[in-house]
């Protein structure tokens, strides 16, 4: 069984290649960051045109990688949501044409289960049950995961996600957007001790998150103060430390509740070190063994929706419901099994 899968549901326009027998035969991906980095953050409309010029030349390049051609691929598999609604469409409407034109199901995959399932792609690969710290740009949720399919949110934010907290402070801190990767090279020159952000949602008992007070004192702290690198470096630090204990604590907490003895870190977040180390540390103290994907395959790709769409498959089916709608939602529960939507 051999799919191929399409990513666009943000600034990444990403093709993967995945075999049932071989593993992951290609990946590529054009990532759009310099293009709307002039304005901060992410403009829709630009996402969904640029998908439609990249994506054509992508898949010709990710076949060519693989040493496949149509004929040798059994499924398409694409982003359906969550996501922007305008680059989804983009992804969901070349893929479900290209599924047509081959004469192949299209499959409609969560994009938060491929981040879910994108430890699978490395070798040792985590076995099911586990539980899962999905920290990316939009979301923060602790998952229990029993099985393909089978998830129950144990904890999500309030407000902000994680990712999303790293991106607003960097850009406080005048880093580029996206710019949590940034402020966290950044921290690791600054001095530990010097600022003590709150950690928040620690005092109360549950796993739900909340990363906006944090942000705020973070802002709070540049205040009326000369932006120099010293200052910069300091508040990163202060910040990072204290989203990765909130982070991780819960992990804990989530670990002892559940009894699982495997802890997947997935999602763009997940590339950070210093949470990487944490995450370790607390496993190993619950007995439990930490796994997570290679730093390209924490942040968008192609490659986990080509494996879960692969998964899906050989599960028996869950393709997409036949017909004229492309199958494509802005927002999307991971705990929902029904694509409802464009
Ligand atoms: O999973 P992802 O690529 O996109 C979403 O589905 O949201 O995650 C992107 C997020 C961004 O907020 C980015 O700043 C953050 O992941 N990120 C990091 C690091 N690398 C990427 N945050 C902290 N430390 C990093 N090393
Ligand atoms: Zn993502």
């Amino acid at each position: 069984m051999r799919v191929i899968g399409i990513e666009t549901s943000c600034d990444e326009t990403a093709v993967a290649v995945y075999d049932q027998a071989r593993g992951l035969l290609s990946h590529r991906l054009y990532s759009q960051i310099a293009m709307h980095q002039a304005y901060g953050g992410v403009v829709p409309e630009l996402a969904s045109r640029d998908h439609v010029k990249r994506l054509l030349p992508l898949v010709r390049e990710a076949l060519a990688d693989a040493r496949s051609d149509r004929e040798s691929i059994d499924a398409v598999a694409y982003t359906a949501g969550p996501g922007l609604i305008g680059a989804l469409l983009t992804g969901a409407g070349f893929a479900r044409s290209l599924a047509y034109a081959w004469d192949r199901p299209a499959i409609a995959v969560h994009h938060l289960e491929g981040h879910l399932l994108a430890p699978l792609l490395e070798d040792p690969a985590p076995d099911f049950p586990f539980l899962a710290l999905l920290v990316s740009g939009g979301h923060t949720q602790l998952v229990d995961v029993q099985g393909l399919g089978q998830y129950r949110i144990l904890g999500g934010t309030l407000d902000d996600a994680a990712g999303e907290a790293f991106d607003k402070t960097a850009k406080m801190l005048g880093l580029p957007y996206p710019g949590g990767a940034a402020l966290a090279r950044l921290a690791e020159s600054g001095h530990a001790g010097r600022f003590v952000f709150p950690r928040p949602m620690l005092d109360r008992p549950g796993l739900e998150f909340s990363f906006s007070g944090l942000k705020t004192a973070a802002l709070v702290a540049l205040r009326g103060r000369v932006l120099d690198d010293e200052l910069r470096a300091d508040v990163a630090r202060g910040f990072q430390e204290a989203v990765v204990d909130t982070l991780a604590e819960k992990s804990r907490r989530a670990l002892r509740a559940t009894g699982h003895r495997r802890l997947v870190v997935a999602g763009g977040v997940g590339a950070n070190r210093k949470l990487r180390e944490r995450l370790g540390a607390i496993a190993a103290e619950s007995g439990a063994a930490l796994y997570f994907p290679r730093t390209e395959f924490c942040t968008d790709n192609g490659a986990m929706i080509a494996l879960a769409g692969c998964l899906r498959l050989a599960a028996g089916g869950d393709a997409a419901a036949p017909g004229l709608g492309l199958g494509a939602r802005a927002r999307w529960p991971l705990t929902d099994n029904e694509l409802t939507g464009v």
